[in-house]
Protein backbone atom coordinates (compact mmCIF):
# COMPACT_ATOMS: atom_id res chain seq x y z
CA UNK A 1 0.00 0.00 0.00
CA UNK A 2 1.04 3.52 -0.94
CA UNK A 3 0.93 6.03 2.14
CA UNK A 4 3.08 9.00 0.89
CA UNK A 5 5.77 7.91 3.11
CA UNK A 6 9.61 8.78 2.00
CA UNK A 7 11.32 6.16 -0.35
CA UNK A 8 14.22 8.19 -1.57
CA UNK A 9 16.79 10.20 0.46
CA UNK A 10 15.71 13.32 -1.22
CA UNK A 11 13.08 14.58 -3.74
CA UNK A 12 14.54 14.60 -6.92
CA UNK A 13 15.24 17.88 -8.73
CA UNK A 14 12.69 18.05 -11.39
CA UNK A 15 11.95 20.29 -14.25
CA UNK A 16 9.44 20.41 -16.96
CA UNK A 17 9.96 21.73 -20.43
CA UNK A 18 6.31 21.76 -22.19
CA UNK A 19 3.02 21.20 -20.34
CA UNK A 20 2.93 24.92 -20.26
CA UNK A 21 -0.39 26.99 -18.50
CA UNK A 22 -3.86 25.60 -20.90
CA UNK A 23 -1.67 22.27 -22.39
CA UNK A 24 -3.44 18.82 -21.71
CA UNK A 25 -1.14 17.31 -20.26
CA UNK A 26 0.78 19.28 -17.87
CA UNK A 27 -1.23 19.47 -14.56
CA UNK A 28 -0.65 15.64 -14.69
CA UNK A 29 2.50 15.50 -15.11
CA UNK A 30 3.12 17.64 -11.82
CA UNK A 31 0.21 16.22 -9.91
CA UNK A 32 1.94 12.79 -10.42
CA UNK A 33 5.42 13.68 -10.06
CA UNK A 34 4.21 15.49 -7.06
CA UNK A 35 1.93 12.95 -5.47
CA UNK A 36 4.25 11.00 -3.23
CA UNK A 37 7.30 13.56 -2.16
CA UNK A 38 9.75 12.12 -4.87
CA UNK A 39 10.32 14.75 -6.98
CA UNK A 40 10.37 18.83 -6.47
CA UNK A 41 9.02 20.92 -9.14
CA UNK A 42 12.81 23.28 -8.81
CA UNK A 43 12.68 24.75 -12.42
CA UNK A 44 11.02 25.26 -15.84
CA UNK A 45 10.55 26.00 -19.63
CA UNK A 46 6.88 25.56 -19.90
CA UNK A 47 6.17 27.04 -22.97
CA UNK A 48 6.80 27.89 -26.93
CA UNK A 49 6.28 31.09 -25.82
CA UNK A 50 8.78 32.47 -23.25
CA UNK A 51 7.52 35.39 -21.46
CA UNK A 52 4.45 33.02 -20.98
CA UNK A 53 6.20 30.00 -19.57
CA UNK A 54 8.38 32.27 -17.86
CA UNK A 55 5.24 33.64 -15.76
CA UNK A 56 3.41 30.54 -15.39
CA UNK A 57 6.40 28.99 -14.05
CA UNK A 58 6.45 31.96 -11.41
CA UNK A 59 2.94 31.05 -11.05
CA UNK A 60 3.60 27.41 -9.63
CA UNK A 61 6.37 29.11 -7.08
CA UNK A 62 9.71 28.38 -9.07
CA UNK A 63 12.34 30.64 -8.05
CA UNK A 64 12.68 33.48 -10.55
CA UNK A 65 15.78 32.81 -11.80
CA UNK A 66 15.06 29.25 -12.17
CA UNK A 67 12.05 30.40 -14.92
CA UNK A 68 13.75 29.93 -18.17
CA UNK A 69 12.95 30.87 -21.57
CA UNK A 70 13.66 27.61 -23.28
CA UNK A 71 15.05 24.22 -22.69
CA UNK A 72 18.48 24.66 -23.92
CA UNK A 73 19.17 27.70 -21.32
CA UNK A 74 17.87 25.92 -18.36
CA UNK A 75 20.46 23.25 -19.15
CA UNK A 76 23.39 25.23 -19.80
CA UNK A 77 22.01 27.40 -16.51
CA UNK A 78 21.14 24.34 -14.15
CA UNK A 79 24.48 22.56 -14.51
CA UNK A 80 26.47 25.17 -13.34
CA UNK A 81 24.26 25.34 -9.78
CA UNK A 82 25.37 22.78 -7.07
CA UNK A 83 21.87 22.10 -6.49
CA UNK A 84 21.00 21.83 -10.42
CA UNK A 85 17.84 19.48 -11.88
CA UNK A 86 18.29 16.18 -11.74
CA UNK A 87 15.43 14.57 -13.46
CA UNK A 88 13.68 16.79 -16.60
CA UNK A 89 9.60 15.62 -18.03
CA UNK A 90 9.08 16.43 -21.78
CA UNK A 91 5.54 17.67 -22.41
CA UNK A 92 5.80 19.26 -25.66
CA UNK A 93 3.91 17.86 -28.94
CA UNK A 94 5.99 15.60 -30.49
CA UNK A 95 8.55 17.20 -32.73
CA UNK A 96 10.15 18.67 -29.76
CA UNK A 97 10.91 14.73 -27.74
CA UNK A 98 13.99 13.40 -29.45
CA UNK A 99 15.66 16.81 -29.37
CA UNK A 100 14.73 17.73 -25.92
CA UNK A 101 15.21 14.20 -24.93
CA UNK A 102 18.78 13.64 -26.10
CA UNK A 103 19.82 17.26 -24.80
CA UNK A 104 18.64 16.06 -21.53
CA UNK A 105 20.78 12.58 -21.39
CA UNK A 106 23.67 14.30 -22.60
CA UNK A 107 23.40 16.82 -19.87
CA UNK A 108 23.21 13.83 -17.51
CA UNK A 109 19.45 13.99 -16.95
CA UNK A 110 17.00 11.65 -16.26
CA UNK A 111 14.36 11.81 -18.41
CA UNK A 112 9.85 11.46 -18.33
CA UNK A 113 9.03 11.70 -21.97
CA UNK A 114 5.96 11.75 -23.44
CA UNK A 115 4.75 9.62 -26.22
CA UNK A 116 6.13 8.81 -28.89
CA UNK A 117 9.38 8.98 -28.14
CA UNK A 118 10.11 10.33 -31.36
CA UNK A 119 9.49 9.80 -34.95
CA UNK A 120 12.06 7.11 -36.23
CA UNK A 121 13.64 4.42 -35.44
CA UNK A 122 16.85 5.52 -35.73
CA UNK A 123 16.37 8.14 -33.26
CA UNK A 124 15.04 5.59 -30.88
CA UNK A 125 17.93 3.36 -30.77
CA UNK A 126 20.23 6.26 -30.37
CA UNK A 127 18.15 7.13 -27.04
CA UNK A 128 18.39 3.73 -26.14
CA UNK A 129 21.98 3.66 -26.00
CA UNK A 130 22.56 7.17 -25.16
CA UNK A 131 20.61 6.30 -21.80
CA UNK A 132 22.42 3.20 -21.28
CA UNK A 133 25.93 4.66 -21.38
CA UNK A 134 24.88 7.63 -19.39
CA UNK A 135 23.22 5.26 -17.05
CA UNK A 136 20.13 7.49 -16.91
CA UNK A 137 16.04 6.39 -16.69
CA UNK A 138 14.11 7.53 -19.40
CA UNK A 139 10.23 6.59 -18.45
CA UNK A 140 7.31 7.22 -20.93
CA UNK A 141 4.36 8.07 -19.72
CA UNK A 142 2.17 5.26 -20.68
CA UNK A 143 -0.02 6.37 -18.30
CA UNK A 144 -3.12 4.22 -18.09
CA UNK A 145 -0.93 1.00 -17.76
CA UNK A 146 -0.10 2.06 -14.27
CA UNK A 147 -3.39 1.23 -13.45
CA UNK A 148 -4.00 -1.53 -10.61
CA UNK A 149 -5.92 -3.91 -13.06
CA UNK A 150 -2.87 -4.12 -15.66
CA UNK A 151 -1.24 -5.47 -12.68
CA UNK A 152 -3.90 -8.75 -12.00
CA UNK A 153 -3.62 -8.94 -15.23
CA UNK A 154 0.19 -9.48 -15.62
CA UNK A 155 -0.30 -11.77 -12.93
CA UNK A 156 -3.49 -13.67 -14.17
CA UNK A 157 -1.36 -14.42 -17.33
CA UNK A 158 1.79 -15.60 -15.72
CA UNK A 159 -0.27 -17.33 -13.58
CA UNK A 160 -1.89 -19.27 -16.82
CA UNK A 161 -5.24 -18.31 -15.58
CA UNK A 162 -6.62 -17.45 -19.00
CA UNK A 163 -4.43 -20.33 -20.40
CA UNK A 164 -2.76 -19.95 -24.07
CA UNK A 165 -3.57 -16.30 -25.38
CA UNK A 166 -5.41 -16.63 -28.84
CA UNK A 167 -6.89 -13.18 -29.67
CA UNK A 168 -6.64 -9.70 -28.48
CA UNK A 169 -9.33 -7.34 -29.22
CA UNK A 170 -8.69 -3.75 -28.62
CA UNK A 171 -9.32 -0.33 -29.27
CA UNK A 172 -8.50 3.43 -28.32
CA UNK A 173 -11.30 4.97 -30.74
CA UNK A 174 -12.38 8.07 -29.25
CA UNK A 175 -15.26 10.66 -30.35
CA UNK A 176 -14.65 14.62 -31.25
CA UNK A 177 -12.42 14.71 -33.77
CA UNK A 178 -15.24 14.09 -36.50
CA UNK A 179 -15.15 17.66 -37.82
CA UNK A 180 -12.18 20.23 -38.63
CA UNK A 181 -11.72 20.35 -34.95
CA UNK A 182 -8.02 21.36 -35.81
CA UNK A 183 -9.19 24.88 -37.37
CA UNK A 184 -10.52 26.18 -33.83
CA UNK A 185 -8.49 23.68 -31.45
CA UNK A 186 -4.75 24.62 -31.23
CA UNK A 187 -3.48 21.17 -29.62
CA UNK A 188 -5.21 19.50 -32.26
CA UNK A 189 -3.97 21.79 -34.89
CA UNK A 190 -0.03 20.43 -34.33
CA UNK A 191 -1.67 16.76 -34.47
CA UNK A 192 -2.32 17.08 -38.06
CA UNK A 193 0.99 18.35 -38.82
CA UNK A 194 3.83 15.66 -39.83
CA UNK A 195 6.67 18.36 -39.17
CA UNK A 196 5.26 18.67 -35.48
CA UNK A 197 3.22 14.99 -34.92
CA UNK A 198 5.44 12.63 -36.58
CA UNK A 199 3.93 10.06 -39.00
CA UNK A 200 1.19 9.15 -37.91
CA UNK A 201 -2.17 11.05 -36.09
CA UNK A 202 -4.31 7.98 -34.75
CA UNK A 203 -2.22 5.32 -34.55
CA UNK A 204 0.47 7.55 -32.70
CA UNK A 205 -1.59 9.40 -30.18
CA UNK A 206 -4.02 6.68 -29.10
CA UNK A 207 -2.84 3.50 -30.53
CA UNK A 208 0.23 2.94 -28.68
CA UNK A 209 -1.88 3.12 -25.07
CA UNK A 210 -3.31 0.05 -25.77
CA UNK A 211 -0.18 -1.42 -27.41
CA UNK A 212 1.83 -0.99 -24.38
CA UNK A 213 -0.91 -2.13 -22.07
CA UNK A 214 -1.18 -5.86 -23.86
CA UNK A 215 3.12 -6.05 -23.27
CA UNK A 216 2.67 -4.85 -20.20
CA UNK A 217 0.31 -7.97 -19.52
CA UNK A 218 2.43 -10.18 -21.73
CA UNK A 219 5.60 -9.46 -21.18
CA UNK A 220 6.70 -12.59 -23.65
CA UNK A 221 4.30 -11.05 -26.50
CA UNK A 222 6.46 -10.91 -29.30
CA UNK A 223 4.59 -9.49 -32.88
CA UNK A 224 5.62 -11.66 -35.88
CA UNK A 225 4.11 -9.59 -38.58
CA UNK A 226 0.94 -7.07 -39.07
CA UNK A 227 -1.11 -5.36 -41.31
CA UNK A 228 -2.72 -2.04 -41.58
CA UNK A 229 -4.89 0.34 -43.39
CA UNK A 230 -5.44 3.94 -42.21
CA UNK A 231 -7.42 6.83 -43.56
CA UNK A 232 -8.17 10.61 -43.04
CA UNK A 233 -12.03 10.58 -43.21
CA UNK A 234 -12.29 14.39 -42.60
CA UNK A 235 -11.26 16.10 -45.45
CA UNK A 236 -7.61 18.04 -46.14
CA UNK A 237 -5.81 16.41 -43.24
CA UNK A 238 -2.39 14.71 -43.81
CA UNK A 239 -2.95 12.39 -40.99
CA UNK A 240 -5.00 9.85 -40.76
CA UNK A 241 -7.79 10.17 -38.43
CA UNK A 242 -8.67 6.40 -38.20
CA UNK A 243 -6.76 2.77 -38.28
CA UNK A 244 -7.48 -0.52 -37.92
CA UNK A 245 -4.05 -3.17 -37.24
CA UNK A 246 -4.36 -6.90 -37.43
CA UNK A 247 -0.81 -8.04 -35.68
CA UNK A 248 -0.21 -12.33 -35.86
CA UNK A 249 2.02 -13.04 -32.85
CA UNK A 250 4.77 -15.87 -32.24
CA UNK A 251 4.34 -18.62 -29.62
CA UNK A 252 5.86 -18.25 -26.49
CA UNK A 253 4.84 -19.37 -22.92
CA UNK A 254 1.67 -17.64 -22.73
CA UNK A 255 0.83 -17.02 -26.34
CA UNK A 256 -0.42 -19.46 -28.71
CA UNK A 257 1.49 -19.22 -32.24
CA UNK A 258 -0.42 -17.59 -34.61
CA UNK A 259 -2.17 -15.66 -32.01
CA UNK A 260 -4.08 -12.51 -33.41
CA UNK A 261 -4.40 -8.84 -32.14
CA UNK A 262 -6.93 -6.58 -33.40
CA UNK A 263 -6.71 -2.94 -32.96
CA UNK A 264 -8.41 -0.02 -33.83
CA UNK A 265 -6.69 3.62 -33.23
CA UNK A 266 -9.64 6.46 -33.62
CA UNK A 267 -10.24 10.07 -33.29
CA UNK A 268 -13.57 10.01 -35.09
CA UNK A 269 -15.57 7.28 -33.05
CA UNK A 270 -19.11 9.51 -32.73
CA UNK A 271 -20.27 9.65 -29.18
CA UNK A 272 -17.53 7.55 -27.86
CA UNK A 273 -15.18 9.28 -24.88
CA UNK A 274 -12.16 7.17 -24.73
CA UNK A 275 -13.19 4.12 -26.59
CA UNK A 276 -10.54 2.33 -25.00
CA UNK A 277 -10.71 -1.35 -23.91
CA UNK A 278 -8.45 -4.22 -23.87
CA UNK A 279 -9.74 -8.12 -24.31
CA UNK A 280 -7.54 -10.68 -24.24
CA UNK A 281 -8.88 -14.02 -24.73
CA UNK A 282 -7.07 -17.10 -23.51
CA UNK A 283 -8.30 -21.33 -24.21
CA UNK A 284 -9.91 -21.34 -20.69
CA UNK A 285 -10.93 -17.40 -20.04
CA UNK A 286 -10.91 -13.85 -20.54
CA UNK A 287 -10.51 -10.86 -19.50
CA UNK A 288 -11.51 -7.46 -20.36
CA UNK A 289 -10.51 -3.92 -19.28
CA UNK A 290 -12.36 -0.30 -19.72
CA UNK A 291 -9.93 2.21 -19.08
CA UNK A 292 -13.22 4.94 -18.24
CA UNK A 293 -13.92 1.81 -15.71
CA UNK A 294 -10.23 1.14 -14.44
CA UNK A 295 -11.28 -0.14 -10.83
CA UNK A 296 -12.82 -3.40 -13.14
CA UNK A 297 -12.24 -5.84 -14.69
CA UNK A 298 -14.39 -8.70 -16.39
CA UNK A 299 -13.12 -12.50 -15.45
CA UNK A 300 -15.39 -14.83 -18.04
CA UNK A 301 -14.14 -17.87 -17.40
CA UNK A 302 -15.67 -20.66 -20.09
CA UNK A 303 -18.83 -22.13 -19.04
CA UNK A 304 -18.98 -20.00 -15.65
CA UNK A 305 -21.34 -16.34 -15.10
CA UNK A 306 -18.96 -13.51 -15.95
CA UNK A 307 -17.17 -12.02 -13.09
CA UNK A 308 -16.14 -8.47 -12.43
CA UNK A 309 -13.38 -8.02 -10.08
CA UNK A 310 -12.57 -4.82 -7.76
CA UNK A 311 -9.53 -2.97 -7.44
CA UNK A 312 -8.33 -3.25 -3.83
CA UNK A 313 -9.86 -7.15 -3.20
CA UNK A 314 -8.08 -9.64 -1.26
CA UNK A 315 -8.62 -11.90 -3.72
CA UNK A 316 -6.30 -10.10 -6.15
CA UNK A 317 -2.98 -11.44 -6.88
CA UNK A 318 -0.94 -9.56 -4.36
CA UNK A 319 1.11 -7.47 -6.82
CA UNK A 320 -1.72 -5.98 -7.85
CA UNK A 321 -2.28 -4.74 -4.28
CA UNK A 322 1.17 -2.70 -4.04
CA UNK A 323 -0.15 0.36 -5.13
CA UNK A 324 -3.45 0.20 -3.57
CA UNK A 325 -3.54 4.05 -2.02
CA UNK A 326 -7.25 3.57 -0.19
CA UNK A 327 -9.10 0.18 0.47
CA UNK A 328 -11.12 -1.56 -2.69
CA UNK A 329 -14.65 0.23 -2.83
CA UNK A 330 -13.06 3.63 -3.26
CA UNK A 331 -12.69 4.78 -6.66
CA UNK A 332 -9.25 5.91 -7.77
CA UNK A 333 -8.29 7.22 -11.27
CA UNK A 334 -5.53 7.94 -13.84
CA UNK A 335 -4.17 10.89 -11.58
CA UNK A 336 -3.32 7.56 -9.46
CA UNK A 337 -2.38 5.57 -12.19
CA UNK A 338 0.07 8.06 -13.41
CA UNK A 339 1.26 8.55 -9.87
CA UNK A 340 2.14 4.84 -9.66
CA UNK A 341 3.93 5.64 -12.72
CA UNK A 342 6.13 7.93 -11.10
CA UNK A 343 6.93 6.09 -8.08
CA UNK A 344 8.57 3.99 -10.25
CA UNK A 345 10.49 6.79 -12.39
CA UNK A 346 11.74 8.15 -9.05
CA UNK A 347 12.52 4.59 -7.72
CA UNK A 348 14.49 3.35 -11.27
CA UNK A 349 16.25 6.62 -10.99
CA UNK A 350 17.74 6.87 -7.21
CA UNK A 351 18.73 3.27 -8.10
CA UNK A 352 20.37 4.52 -11.26
CA UNK A 353 22.24 7.37 -9.56
CA UNK A 354 23.17 4.57 -6.39
CA UNK A 355 24.60 2.02 -8.58
CA UNK A 356 21.52 -0.50 -7.37
CA UNK A 357 19.40 -2.97 -9.32
CA UNK A 358 15.61 -0.83 -8.98
CA UNK A 359 14.00 -4.08 -7.24
CA UNK A 360 11.11 -6.26 -9.15
CA UNK A 361 8.96 -3.65 -11.05
CA UNK A 362 8.42 -2.47 -14.32
CA UNK A 363 7.99 0.61 -16.11
CA UNK A 364 7.30 2.22 -19.31
CA UNK A 365 11.03 2.30 -20.13
CA UNK A 366 12.84 3.76 -23.03
CA UNK A 367 12.17 0.32 -25.12
CA UNK A 368 9.39 0.71 -23.93
CA UNK A 369 9.04 4.42 -26.05
CA UNK A 370 11.31 2.48 -28.87
CA UNK A 371 8.69 -0.23 -29.73
CA UNK A 372 6.08 2.07 -30.13
CA UNK A 373 8.08 4.33 -32.38
CA UNK A 374 8.79 1.13 -34.28
CA UNK A 375 4.91 -0.21 -34.58
CA UNK A 376 4.12 3.11 -35.83
CA UNK A 377 6.66 2.86 -38.46
CA UNK A 378 5.65 -0.92 -39.47
CA UNK A 379 2.01 0.33 -39.61
CA UNK A 380 2.33 3.29 -41.63
CA UNK A 381 4.38 1.30 -44.10
CA UNK A 382 2.22 -1.72 -44.44
CA UNK A 383 -0.44 1.10 -44.68
CA UNK A 384 0.78 2.72 -47.35
CA UNK A 385 1.22 -0.21 -49.58
CA UNK A 386 -1.84 -1.43 -49.71
CA UNK A 387 -2.58 -2.64 -46.36
CA UNK A 388 -0.07 -5.39 -46.92
CA UNK A 389 1.65 -7.80 -44.56
CA UNK A 390 5.03 -6.37 -43.14
CA UNK A 391 7.46 -8.53 -41.21
CA UNK A 392 8.09 -7.15 -37.57
CA UNK A 393 11.68 -7.68 -36.72
N1 LIG B 1 0.31 10.14 -22.01
C1 LIG B 1 -0.91 10.56 -22.33
O1 LIG B 1 -1.91 9.98 -21.96
C2 LIG B 1 -1.03 11.83 -23.16
C3 LIG B 1 -2.25 12.52 -23.25
C4 LIG B 1 -2.26 13.72 -23.99
C5 LIG B 1 -1.11 14.16 -24.62
N2 LIG B 1 0.03 13.43 -24.54
C6 LIG B 1 1.28 13.87 -25.19
O2 LIG B 1 1.77 15.00 -24.48
C7 LIG B 1 2.42 15.88 -25.38
C8 LIG B 1 1.78 17.26 -25.25
O3 LIG B 1 0.42 17.15 -25.61
P1 LIG B 1 -0.67 18.20 -25.12
O4 LIG B 1 -1.97 17.65 -25.55
O5 LIG B 1 -0.46 18.58 -23.69
O6 LIG B 1 -0.29 19.43 -26.08
P2 LIG B 1 -0.74 20.94 -25.94
O7 LIG B 1 -0.66 21.51 -27.30
O8 LIG B 1 -2.01 21.05 -25.15
O9 LIG B 1 0.43 21.57 -25.02
C9 LIG B 1 1.78 21.60 -25.43
C10 LIG B 1 2.59 22.47 -24.47
O10 LIG B 1 3.96 22.42 -24.84
C11 LIG B 1 4.47 23.75 -24.94
N3 LIG B 1 5.58 23.77 -25.89
C12 LIG B 1 5.53 23.59 -27.23
N4 LIG B 1 6.77 23.65 -27.75
C13 LIG B 1 7.62 23.89 -26.71
C14 LIG B 1 9.02 24.10 -26.60
N5 LIG B 1 9.81 24.03 -27.68
N6 LIG B 1 9.55 24.33 -25.37
C15 LIG B 1 8.76 24.40 -24.28
N7 LIG B 1 7.42 24.22 -24.33
C16 LIG B 1 6.86 23.98 -25.53
C17 LIG B 1 3.26 24.56 -25.38
O11 LIG B 1 3.44 25.96 -25.15
C18 LIG B 1 2.17 23.94 -24.51
O12 LIG B 1 2.22 24.47 -23.21
C19 LIG B 1 2.26 15.26 -26.77
O13 LIG B 1 3.44 14.58 -27.10
C20 LIG B 1 1.13 14.27 -26.63
O14 LIG B 1 1.26 13.15 -27.48
C21 LIG B 1 0.08 12.29 -23.81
Amino acid sequence: MINGSKVLDHPIRWAMVGGGKGSQIGYIHRSAALRDNNFQLVAGAFDINPERGMAFAAELGVAPDRCYPDYKTMFEEEAKREDGIEAVSIATPNGMHYTVCKAALEAGLHVVCEKPLCFTSEEAEELVALAKEKNRVVGVTYGYSGHQMIQQARQMIQHGDLGDIRVINMSFAFGGYNYKIEETNPAAKWRFDPTKAGPSFALGDVGTHPLFIIEAMIPDMKIDNLMCTKDSFVEGRELEDNAFVIMRLKGSKSVQEGAKVYCWASSINCGARHGHKIRVVGSKASIEWDDERPNQMTYEIEGEPVRTLERGAGYLYPEARVEDRIGGGHAEGLFEAWANLYRRFAVAMDAANNGEEYGDFWYPNVESGAQGVKWIEKCVESANNGACWVDYE
